[in-house]
């Protein structure tokens, strides 16, 4: 029998990838890959930096887009802050929670309880269940006041959580004589409406300052990628390859995580077709592969409805001369989609709606715009990626794998000559 390490269906080597690990969605890179946020790590540690004098930090609340590197700066502040602190004599703590995850303040809380009992001797039990949100205040005051000077809380997607009085609480805490441990809390969302709201959560005794972490830009973006270039073997990386790929990712997002996901992808398209490179082609196919993934992810949790009329946008852009298209152009062809699909239309006004809240996802851009006089103003509506992006990703939708295609519609201007499924599909495929 041959040995293992010398069978030839088992490579002993990866040809393309060195260290694959450095590209992984949940890599968390070492302080020195983290690039082109200086400002950002600056102005969070300005925030939280005084707990590392034994003074009161300020809470902060970090808004920003998907993948700007908001939870990774904040772990990495926290980090350097209690590191900071230590040498300073100062026992600070640093605690994460998911609120994804930890959705409700029960949850939160017990969460922040049993990750101070791990982090310290505490020697009192605390229950995983069957008791309430009160319990838990209690241990994590007791955990504090015996024995930390400061600790520094994140609230990662604190969108998620329920209800705000977690952050009521710990922003009373010493107020109230439950701890004289400083504590600085770090919010993060991504949800820019979650700001709106937040005033009305809560009352004044949360005195916060705000950050807005921006898209990176196509040289951050550069930098970032090739702090990671050992994710590769050498000489595999094609010259160019990560500038294309910063440029595309740049222009259509921003978003650190999809520019790194890309690059992967290249890297395993690369070895999936024998390549022993990783060439301009391989980025440009793994970029159509995950702005599709995006498009899918973002409209997701989107009704059948604002699919449609995704749907009927992209396909008058597929087949008209225009790159955007009023609300009421948008809905009749919506109209005649239903009609095919065999489904209910919802209003114009419904549809708006719908429309609006795609803007706010970043799928389409709507813009007002004066009709004239006797028009009054109205929206015109544009996607913000490839049409043929949004007719796949609508389709993977199992509920509208038979939306027909789109191209003979618009010659008849009418949707009863979309009666015939045998069209062919594939220029859309
Ligand atoms: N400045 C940076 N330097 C190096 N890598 C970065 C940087 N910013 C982001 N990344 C990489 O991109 C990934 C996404 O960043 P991060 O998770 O911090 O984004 P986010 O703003 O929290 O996004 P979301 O809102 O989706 O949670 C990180 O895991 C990290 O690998
Ligand atoms: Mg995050």
């Amino acid at each position: 029998m041959a040995e293992q390490a010398g069978d030839p269906l088992f490579k002993s080597h990866d040809p393309i990838f060195n260290r694959k690990e450095l590209l992984h969605v949940g890599h968390v890179p070492d302080e020195d890959r983290i690039v082109g946020r200086d400002d950002e790590i600056e102005s969070v540690a300005a925030e939280v930096g005084a707990i590392t004098r034994g003074d009161p930090p300020n809470n902060v609340m970090i808004y920003g887009k998907t993948g700007t590197g908001k939870s990774l700066i904040s772990r990495h502040v926290a980090t350097r802050a209690q590191d900071a602190a230590h040498g300073n004599e100062i026992d600070c703590g640093v605690l994460y929670v998911d609120c994804s995850e930890a959705n409700t303040e029960t949850r939160a809380t017990r969460q922040l309880a049993l990750s101070l009992k791990d982090q310290t001797d505490y020697r009192e039990n605390i229950p995983v269940r069957g008791v309430g949100t009160m319990e838990y205040y209690q241990h994590i005051w007791a955990i504090l006041e015996e024995f930390f000077d400061a600790v520094i809380v994140i609230l990662d997607e604190i969108d998620k959580l329920d209800n705000s009085n977690i952050l009521m609480q710990l922003s009373r805490a010493r107020e109230a004589q439950k701890t004289s441990a400083y504590i600085g809390v770090i919010g993060i969302s991504n949800k820019v409406k979650y700001r709106e709201t937040l005033d009305e959560r809560i009352d004044s005794s949360f005195g916060h300052r705000e950050l807005f972490f921006h898209p990176y830009d196509a040289s951050q973006l550069r930098e970032i990628m090739r702090n990671r270039e050992d994710a590769f073997q050498p000489g595999v990386l094609e010259d160019g390859t990560i500038e294309l790929c910063a440029a595309l990712a740049a222009k259509k997002h921003g978003d650190a995580r999809k520019a790194i996901e890309i690059l992967k992808e290249a890297g395993e398209l690369a070895r999936r077709t024998g390549s022993e490179t990783v060439a301009e082609d391989h980025i440009k196919q793994a970029q159509e592969v995950a702005e599709i993934n995006r498009i899918e992810e973002l409209t997701s949790g989107a009704t059948v409805h604002a699919k449609l009329a995704l749907y009927a946008l992209a396909s008058h852009i597929i087949t008209g001369e225009r790159e955007t298209y009023k609300t009421r152009e948008i809905y009749e062809r919506y109209v005649d989609i239903c009609e095919l699909v065999a489904t209910d239309p919802i209003t114009e006004n419904g549809l708006y709606r719908q429309l609006k809240e795609q803007a706010f996802l970043g799928v389409i851009e709507s813009e007002k715009t004066g009709g004239g006089r006797s028009q009054g103003s109205y929206l015109l509506h544009r996607l913000v990626t490839d049409p043929k992006h949004i007719v796949k990703a609508v389709r993977r939708d199992a509920s509208l794998e038979e939306v027909p295609p789109y191209e003979r519609l618009a010659e008849t201007g009418s949707g009863s000559a979309m009666r015939d499924r045998d069209v062919d599909l594939s220029s859309f495929s």
